[in-house]
């Protein structure tokens, strides 16, 4: 009676998956990068804060804003448009390369919170 229950319990409780694991060895460094240079407005895992819009978000899925988006958006800055904290600033401190591994990183925690 008693092992009855507790096997009821164990598969009642689906697993969440967003922000959970740890970050895989090879987006390190982009997540790094992300922290030192986005993060300030995009918020820790790119969750969003006062001054930025998640960017683990549905606009944001590869087939809306693909990574070309994103290597604009650190060279020329964005106009304010699909949101109300102003315009970002281009950011100087960095290169294409960064841009790429700071893009992997937030697919990643895309993929993650199930966004595609
Ligand atoms: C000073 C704050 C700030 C920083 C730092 C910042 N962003 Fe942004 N970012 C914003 C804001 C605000 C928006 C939203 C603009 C809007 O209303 O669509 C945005 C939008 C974006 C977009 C969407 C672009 C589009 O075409 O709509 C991408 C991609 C992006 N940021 C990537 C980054 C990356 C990568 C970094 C770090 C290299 C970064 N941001 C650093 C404030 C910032």
């Amino acid at each position: 009676m008693v092992v009855g229950l507790l096997v009821a319990c164990d598969s009642s409780q689906p697993k969440q998956a967003v922000g959970g694991g740890p970050v895989p060895g090879e987006l390190q460094v982009g997540e790094t990068k992300f922290n030192a240079n986005c993060a300030a407005c995009h918020g820790k895992q790119a969750a969003g804060t006062d001054h930025g819009p998640p960017l683990v978000h549905k606009i944001y899925e590869p087939n809306h804003h693909g990574d070309p988006a994103f290597q604009r958006a650190a060279a020329n800055g964005v106009k304010a448009h699909h949101w109300e904290f102003g315009n970002m600033p281009k950011i100087d401190g960095v290169t294409p390369e960064d841009v790429d591994q700071i893009v992997k990183y937030v697919r990643w925690l895309q993929k993650q919170a199930g966004i595609f």
